[in-house]
This record gives structure tokens, sequence and C-alpha cells, in this order.
């Protein structure tokens, strides 16, 4: 358009990159071409075009993108970064371990170590000291996702972790933006901190290798298949890198995005009394305060609700992309071949032609004859088609135990005085964190 600035919106879009994408689909459509620096990309907001691109026309875009670009400097070539048949490959092995039956198994996992972080926040009521409970969030799910899936406890490591990939994630979150792309081989502080993180996470994907060496005995979970697979055609086992990208990409998409979900819901539920009560009610009535089981799941429908209407306002994963390997067509609009195409989770949960009054925090929208009425995209935390969140149920299932687990016992408000914000990095982090108090509900 007339008056575009040389370099496209770069500037409004480092500055606020929610409420820019936000304002250019109201302004100009479902489907919006932008300039962002020296080249264009297409962010799309309605379901179908969504749905296009994610499944019905999926074989036509990879992930060949810059956002993916910086995520393989952190993880490498593993589950959320490969493609092709090698992916498909892997995607085979990991399935196993996501199973209903298996996803039922870890449930007593999710379960013990909740109710340890129930007892040290019942411990804090005394004090009406206010505290960080998203730094409490990330050592709990972190312990969840290494116990189940890699069988060690690494909550020890859980501050080194948050620290190195909060910085990572910022480092990631510039190098995106930046104009022309710095080779990373150049000794910036900035690049020697990012190695110096990146040798953080990997040290503790060592110790959990070594851990498994050192346990013997035999084990049936992730690591365990990841460690015995065999190549169909040459036998070979995985590679020493292959297998920590996939560790470290299922340790990091395993917990960071999680820990963000329950910290974003304990937000929306301290500023909803109404729904924190009725969540609290649904509680006491289906557990009568004890530990709830994988069976009581099916009971704690309201929690679930709770669940789908903070992943909708707060999604995790709040933007990812897709590059056009062809020429297409997406919602009436030409992407020529090597286009950039943006999913964009935080505007279509807040379209107001899909929701009404899409800022309220309203979990009775996901009542199952609401959720008939609207397209399946509209709400997408976990992606779709072929490349969909393989810890989505796994995720889920995590999401309600923890909550049963831990509402029942305390009741988390916001203290006042520390204010914070959605920080759109990688994930959708509250920064610089949820500082709260401890009451009896
Ligand atoms: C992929 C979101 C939890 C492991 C994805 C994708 C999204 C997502 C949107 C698709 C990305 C794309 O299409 O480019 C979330 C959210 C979570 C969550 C919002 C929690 C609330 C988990 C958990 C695990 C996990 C618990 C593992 C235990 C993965 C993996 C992929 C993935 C390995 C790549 C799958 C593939 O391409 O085959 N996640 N995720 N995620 N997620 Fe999750």
């Amino acid at each position: 358009p007339r008056g575009e600035p040389l370099l496209g919106c770069v500037r409004e879009l480092r500055r606020n990159p929610l409420d820019f994408f936000t304002k250019q689909v109201r302004e100009y459509g479902d489907v919006v071409r932008i300039r962002v620096g020296p080249v264009y990309v297409t962010a799309v907001a309605h379901p179908d075009p969504v749905r296009h691109v994610l499944q019905d026309n999926a074989r036509n875009y990879n992930k060949q993108t810059r956002g993916f670009a910086v995520i393989r400097e952190l993880l490498g070539q593993g589950l959320l970064t490969s493609e092709g048949d090698f992916w498909l490959r892997q995607r085979r092995l990991a399935q196993p371990a996501f199973h209903r039956q298996r996803l039922a198994g870890f449930a007593r996992t999710m379960v013990d170590t909740s109710v340890d972080l129930a007892n040290a926040l019942e411990s804090r009521i005394a004090t009406g000291q206010p505290f960080d409970v998203a730094e409490d969030f990330n050592h709990l799910t972190l312990r969840i996702a290494g116990l189940t899936l890699f069988g060690t406890d690494v909550g020890d490591e859980s501050r080194a972790i948050g620290e190195a990939l909060g910085r990572a994630q910022t480092f990631a979150n510039e190098r995106l933006t930046q104009l022309i792309p710095i080779p990373r081989a150049l000794p910036l502080p900035s690049h020697r901190q990012f190695n110096r993180d990146v040798a953080t996470l990997d040290r503790v994907v060592r110790t959990i290798i070594e851990r498994r060496h050192q346990q013997g005995g035999e084990h049936h979970d992730l690591l365990q298949m990841l460690m015995e697979a065999r190549d169909e055609d040459t036998g070979e086992r995985m590679s020493d890198t292959q297998l920590r990208d996939e560790v470290l990409t299922l340790l990091l998409a395993g917990h960071e995005t999680t820990a963000s979900a329950l910290a974003w819901t304990v937000v929306l539920l301290s500023r909803n009394p109404d729904a924190r009560r009725r969540l609290e009610e649904e509680l006491s009535r289906e557990l009568g305060g004890r530990a709830p089981t994988v069976e009581d799941l099916p009971k704690l429908a309201y929690t679930r609700r709770v669940v789908d209407e903070s992943l909708r306002l707060y999604p995790p994963a709040w933007i990812f992309s897709r590059a056009a390997i062809q020429d297409d067509v997406v919602g009436g609009f030409r992407v020529p071949r090597g286009t950039f195409v943006l999913l964009l989770p935080w505007v279509t949960h807040r379209h107001p032609k899909l929701w009404n009054n899409p800022e309220a925090f309203d979990p009775d929208r996901f009542l199952p004859e609401h959720e008939r009425e609207r397209p399946r995209f509209a709400w997408f935390p976990f992606g779709g088609g072929p490349r969909q969140c393989i810890g989505n149920q796994f995720a889920l299932m995590e999401l309600v135990l923890v909550l049963a687990t831990l509402c029942q016992r305390v009741r988390l408000e916001l203290a006042p005085g520390h204010p914070f914000a959605p920080a759109p990095a990688i994930t959708l982090r509250p920064r610089p964190g949820v500082w709260v108090t401890a009451a009896r509900p």
C-alpha cells in the first residue's frame, strides 16, 4: 500500500506482536498479506484457511520457515522440527508412548507430584506471603515430563532450565525479527550466552540418558523406545545427536507449554470468582477431598471446560508457521510458493465472528451443544492435521489432574502490586511471573 514504511511493519511487530496481528486481521480481513522487512508473510485467522493449510492441503506445506529455523538452533532435528520420511519414522516410533492406556498409567505420577506441590502451597497459607506460582508450575510440569517420559526426576534442574529457556526464547525472538540474520558463529556476547544456555539443556539431557544406563533393568517408557529403536533398512540405532534432539524436544515441548497453561488458568480463576466457585463445587462433589484418579476424569467436566477456555484465551503456542511448497490459493487469496504462512491461535481464538464477547472468560462455551456450532479450527491450541501435537491428550489430562488436585486444597489469589503481561516469544508466558497468595478454598 501507499505510504508503507521501507521496512514494513518490523517495528510495530517487535513492540507488540499480539496487538499487531490482531489489528491486521481486524482491519484487512481473515487472510492478510503483511510485509515484514524484506519478505511478505500471509497471516490466516479464519478456521477454513487454517484447516486448509494444516490439514486438507498439508502436503503442500513444510516447516522451512524462519520461525522453525530459530527453534532448530535450540532443538536440532527432533519431532517438532524435522520433516518428511525422517519425521514420519520418528513420529511412529514415539506414538505408542502416547496411547490412551499409556497415558492412563501416567495419571498416578501426575497426581502424586501435584500432591507434593499442594503440600508446599498449603504450608504457605499461614505466611500470607506472595510467591511466583508460575515458577512452581515450571518445576511441577518438568518433574511430570521427566518422570513419565524418561523415568527421571529432573525437578532439581527446573530453575536452571527455566532461566536458560527464558533467555533462549528471547534470543530466538530477536533473531526472528532481525532483518538479516547474523551468523551464529560470530562470537557476540548474546551468541555466547545462547551457547551456554544450550550447554545447560544438553547437560540435563545427558543426565537423563546416563541415569538410564545406570538404572539397568527393564523399562517401557518413551526413552527406552527411542534408545532401542533400530532403523528398518540399516538396523542401526539412533545417533547420539538424534537421541539428544528427541529427548530435548519432548522435555521442552512437554513442560513449558503446560506450565504456561496452568499459570494462565490461575490468573483467569482469580479474576473470575464465579467460575472458580463452580470449579471448587465440582471438585468437592465428585472427589470429596480425595486426590483424583484417571477414572474421575469423565466426571470433571467443568474443570475440563475451564482448561479449554484457558487454552482459548492464552494459547501457549500462540503462533506457528508453514512455508508453501507450491503455489496455492488460501481463502481466495493467491499464496505463491515459498510464502510463509502464519497460523495464529491467539487471533483466531479471539475472533469476534467466531466467539461471542471473545475477551470474556466463559468455560460454558465448551458445553457440547455450543461446540457443535463452531467450525473445527475455531479452537486449535494443539495445531491440527498430520503435525498435530503428539502430547495433546497428555497435556489435557495433566492440566485437569493438576487443577483438580490443587484447587481442592488451596485457593490462589493474584497478589496486588505484582504486574505481569503475556510475553509472546515461542510460547506465551506471563512475564515476569504470576505472584499470588494462598488461602483455604
Ligand atoms: C507439536 C501445542 C503439550 C510435544 C505441537 C503443536 C502445537 C503444540 C500447536 C503443533 C506445531 C505445528 O504444527 O507446527 C502444545 C500445547 C501444549 C502442548 C498448547 C500444552 C498445553 C505438549 C506435550 C508434549 C508435546 C505435553 C509431550 C509430552 C509435542 C511434539 C510436537 C508438538 C513432540 C511435534 C509433533 C509433530 O510434529 O509430530 N504442540 N503442546 N506437546 N508437541 Fe505440543
